[in-house]
């Protein structure tokens, strides 16, 4: 008897039109294709158009999720959605996002966990579903980190893109499947390490994104490394039993050293920073909707989910997908 678990129903994600490439940046700053993709493994990163903004690529990732899961919006009583960028200091995107969905009546907040939103908001409904509160939710990570970039510092603005992914997690009783364990953490102390440089309360500015990117590396490695033994210990699991990481995209040296950490294969590890660079909050959805369509994650594969990012916040989740 497992009681209720959170099970993934369906995945969806979405992207804004224009795609674009380390030699474009290279025309408008001092960087290159070679340094981008050496020290990153970024190529490519979507850029939002004035029309689209967070709540528009949450929307329809969310459709494509509810599509995917075979349900209706109006099914959904719960969203919670991960930003950093929200399209207004309030109302929470989240509710945005029910509208442009035409749910009536829902419950809709966001959380502010920056690259590690997600997993903030997963845990969230996941223990609001165990709860018995709610039935079905969606949880979503958006973000237009592109509109908090400073485009003249090469050392931020190569390594962020815009994008959205989401799930549809249900409640089902004594399942196989579902989220098994998640762990989360903070460590305020790191605030200045990774921050933006305005907000509603200081300077009453949006502010720009602000990275010193070497320290960051130094601890993302060690946390991830140590939050995806202690979540796979949580559900009794080692990492022999993962089939598939599906990581925080930030970057891909991040990724090979964290796997190496844990003793995983590279081939276990979903890579899509190639394509989509840093998507902050969106970046593990997003990840996983691309592997989920591709055929690589399967029903019944044993998933580590995990991420880090600016508070420093951490964390990770087992899940029988
Ligand atoms: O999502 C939240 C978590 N975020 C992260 O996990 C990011 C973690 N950090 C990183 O991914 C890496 O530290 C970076 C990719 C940000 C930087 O790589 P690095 O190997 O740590 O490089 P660095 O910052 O030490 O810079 C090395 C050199 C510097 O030149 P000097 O001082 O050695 O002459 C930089 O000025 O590279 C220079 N540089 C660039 N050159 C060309 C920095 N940015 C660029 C650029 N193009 N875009």
């Amino acid at each position: 008897m497992n009681g209720v678990r959170s099970v993934i129903l369906g995945t969806g994600s979405a992207l804004p039109a224009r795609r674009v490439s380390n030699a474009e940046l290279a025309q408008q700053i001092d960087t290159s294709d070679e340094w981008i993709v050496e020290r990153t493994g970024i190529r490519f990163r979507h850029i939002a158009g004035p029309d689209e903004t967070t709540s528009t690529l949450a929307a329809d990732a969310a459709r494509a999720a509810i599509a995917a899961a075979g349900i209706e919006a109006r099914d959904i009583d719960l969203i919670v959605l991960a930003t950093a960028t929200p399209d207004q200091t309030f109302p929470a995107s989240a509710t945005k996002v029910q509208a442009l969905l035409g749910i009536e009546d829902c419950v809709a907040f966001d959380v502010a966990a920056v690259c590690s939103g997600f997993l903030y908001a997963l845990q969230v409904a996941d223990s609001m579903i165990r709860a018995g509160a709610y039935a079905r939710a969606l949880v979503i990570g958006a973000e237009t980190f592109s509109r908090i970039l400073d485009w003249e510092d090469r050392g931020t603005c190569v390594l962020f893109g815009d994008g959205a992914g989401a799930i549809v997690l249900a409640a089902e009783e004594d399942s196989e499947r579902g989220i098994l364990a998640t762990k989360l953490h903070a460590d305020g102390r790191h605030n200045d390490l990774l921050y933006v440089d305005g907000g509603p309360s200081t300077t009453g500015t949006v502010g720009k994104v602000r990275m010193k990117g070497r320290e960051v590396f130094r601890h993302a490695v060690v946390n991830l490394a140590a939050v995806m033994g202690e979540s796979l210990g949580a559900a009794g699991l080692t990492a022999a039993d993962v089939d598939w990481v599906v990581p925080h995209q930030a970057n891909a040296r991040i990724l090979d050293a964290t796997a190496k950490k844990l003793g995983l294969a590279p081939e276990k590890v979903v890579v899509t920073v190639d394509q989509h660079a840093n998507t902050s909050a969106a970046s593990v959805p997003l990840a996983l909707d691309t592997a989920v369509r591709d055929g690589r994650v399967r029903r019944g594969d044993l998933l580590v989910l995990e991420a880090m990012g600016g508070g420093f916040t951490w964390g990770a989740a087992v899940v029988r997908y």
